[in-house]
């Protein structure tokens, strides 16, 4: 579940509405008004001539030069690098409205959820003096009795039923267990999930268990077994030990980031508080937004072998389009063979501070890579160094420190960087023109995308729209045009297109929309309605048109069965009354 999701949507219906978005940009950047909308310079990438627009009937704004597009929520989230939550705080506090309480049915489950996560933690941490074993593991690891405490380790024991025995009386729990991820179901057996395992609980900022790693004590595999996914648990977003930092930690001014549990552990053992691990994946953009909000520096840790300059790589291209102005970015690489934990073991926590201290800066590992795949000895290399440098540095947001990258790789390639920002423009004529506004009547657009885009525009004219024809139509673009009917249907209060897109989860399909929003419409609220019915009448008349094509082509090989003839006729007799 997402933050998002606990607001109300009432609430969230209430804030856009309350809160006008052109009062709002134009405090924090000068706008000038053209009819019903607002132009200025777009805060999200340097521009000369000013692609930004702000529509005051639509609650949205979008920019032709970088697409950034959205309504007042996502425009403060993204001005001021805010959370959600933060986002929504601002704009309730502006009115004088309180938050609201963050509860409701699923919330109320997740402090069960929780508070049966922590007493099973509680469950293994005692199990860890029962037997000699798990101990003597730990200890043997170099592990004090307070670090171990500080995590809360614990132990398993091998049995198929300890979890279950304890916390399964009744029925209710035992469903709980298994989509906790403790207890798997097979075949009408049920049984725990870890066993015979030194267990880590994973921590959210909140100090809640949320989920568990295990390692066996011994060669067997797997050597770590992880939560799956549960409604608590996002893999992708978590990061172990981030608790643990900010609990030792009153201002935190960096982060290192590591690949194992036992790595932020045996750091932590040595005094070195300020590291935290991926769970098994590698580093998300989730994770890095995470981190980010913590402090503006982070050091990321890996092995000296190949696979660990692979992993920096990815890390790097990561991380790139987060690299504000002020963000500090380090590599370090460990000798092979070593990792965080054996090193500190081995070296001590000055010697681990000071290989840090050697790391490498975000922009020397990026050169570094660069030269080594395309070493800058001919044209061509040259050529193909710029091309791909070019594609990673776009992705960066816009300041000081993207214009010195673009200078440096300039300087060693011999390639302007009006150039190396636009390989294909003549250099007379460098500057990209600006995109045209066209009326979405001249794109070329199907039907149905074109009613989705009037939908945005104008989302009072759902009321009036009949697609009862479209029920049993999964034609791409169709679900799409439902939910948002649906949406529509059950909020009729929404009457501007960021009001609408708020309602929109799937972070993939509201970027769709947002982009088809920024498209600039020029068709007059009261023929939308009029023209969005004609668009679905002509979708109609076209399919029709092509199951009658179908129908006839297969009737001429001779292969239609009585069934699809009487349905031919059908389709001919719908098809005249139309006409
Ligand atoms: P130790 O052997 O205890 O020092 O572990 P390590 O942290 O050095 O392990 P390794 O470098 O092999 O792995 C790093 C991280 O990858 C671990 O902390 C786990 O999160 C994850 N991992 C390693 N092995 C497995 C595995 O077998 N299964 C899963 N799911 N994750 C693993
Ligand atoms: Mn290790």
């Amino acid at each position: 579940m997402t933050v998002k999701q606990k607001i109300p949507q009432d609430f969230l219906d209430d804030l856009i509405a309350r809160n006008d978005i052109v009062e709002w940009i134009s405090e924090r950047i000068s706008l000038k008004r053209s009819g019903s909308n607002w132009h200025g310079k777009c805060p999200f990438h340097q521009e000369k001539s000013p692609s930004f627009s702000v529509s005051q009937t639509k609650q949205f704004y979008y920019c032709f030069g970088c697409k950034a597009a959205g309504n007042i929520i996502q425009f403060i989230m993204e001005y001021h690098h805010y959370t959600f939550l933060e986002t929504v705080e601002l704009l309730a506090n502006a009115h004088g409205l309180s938050m609201p309480t963050l509860t409701g049915g699923k919330q109320e489950n997740h402090q069960e959820d929780w508070a049966l996560m922590q007493a099973i933690a509680k469950a293994y941490q005692q199990q860890l003096n029962k037997a000699p074993k798990p101990m003597e593991y730990l200890i043997a690891r170099g592990l004090s009795n307070t670090t171990i405490k500080a995590f809360q380790l614990g132990f398993a024991p091998d049995e198929w039923r300890f979890v279950l025995n304890r916390f399964a009386k009744d029925p209710s729990n035992m469903k709980r267990l298994i989509t906790l991820g403790m207890a798997i179901e097979k075949k009408n057996s049920i049984y725990d999930r870890f066993r015979g395992r030194i267990m880590f609980p994973i921590i959210n900022h909140k100090g809640q268990v949320i989920a568990f790693g295990g390692r066996v004590l011994n060669q067997e595999t797997p050597k770590y077994l992880n939560s799956p996914e549960t409604p608590l648990f996002h893999k992708s977003d978590e990061l172990f030990g981030l608790y643990h930092v900010r609990k030792q930690t009153q201002k935190i001014s960096k982060i290192l980031v590591v690949e194992g549990y036992m790595d932020v552990i045996a750091l932590a053992n040595h005094g070195i508080h300020y590291a935290v691990a991926t769970l098994g994946t590698a580093i998300t953009p989730g994770h890095l937004k995470k981190l980010l909000r913590q402090c503006d520096t982070i050091y990321f840790c890996f092995d000296g072998d190949l696979a660990g300059h692979t992993a920096a790589w990815k890390a790097l291209t990561t991380a790139l389009p987060h690299c504000h102005d002020g963000t500090h970015i380090f590599f370090s690489f460990l000798p092979e063979k070593e990792d965080p934990d054996s090193f500190v073991n081995q070296h001590g926590k000055d010697s681990f501070e000071e290989h840090l201290d050697k790391s490498l800066p975000l922009s020397t590992f990026f050169m570094e890579k660069l030269y080594q795949n395309h070493p800058p000895t001919s044209l061509d290399n040259k050529a193909s160094l710029a091309k791909e440098a070019a594609t990673y540095l776009k992705q960066m947001p816009e300041g000081i420190f993207k214009s010195l990258l673009y200078k440096s790789l300039s300087e060693n390639v011999n390639i302007s960087v009006e150039e190396l920002k636009n390989p294909q423009a003549q250099p007379t004529q460098s500057r990209q023109p600006r995109p045209r506004m066209r009326p979405a009547s001249q794109t070329k657009s199907s039907p149905i995308r074109q009613i989705i885009t009037l939908l945005l525009h104008y989302p009072s004219i759902a009321s009036k729209l009949n697609i009862d024809a479209l029920s049993n139509d999964t034609t791409p673009g169709i679900p799409q045009l439902k939910h948002l009917m649906q949406i529509l249907e059950k909020s009729p209060k929404i009457k501007s297109t960021g009001a609408l897109l708020q309602h929109i989860e799937d972070p993939t399909f509201k970027k769709q929309l947002s982009q088809l929003a920024g498209q600039l419409i020029f068709t007059q609220g009261d023929e939308a309605a009029a023209l969005a019915q004609a668009l679905i009448n002509q979708y109609l008349q076209s399919k029709i048109k092509h199951t009658i094509q179908g129908l006839i082509r297969r009737a001429e090989q001779g292969l239609l069965s009585s069934e699809e003839k009487s349905k031919l006729q059908q389709l001919i007799t719908q098809q005249k009354k139309q006409n």
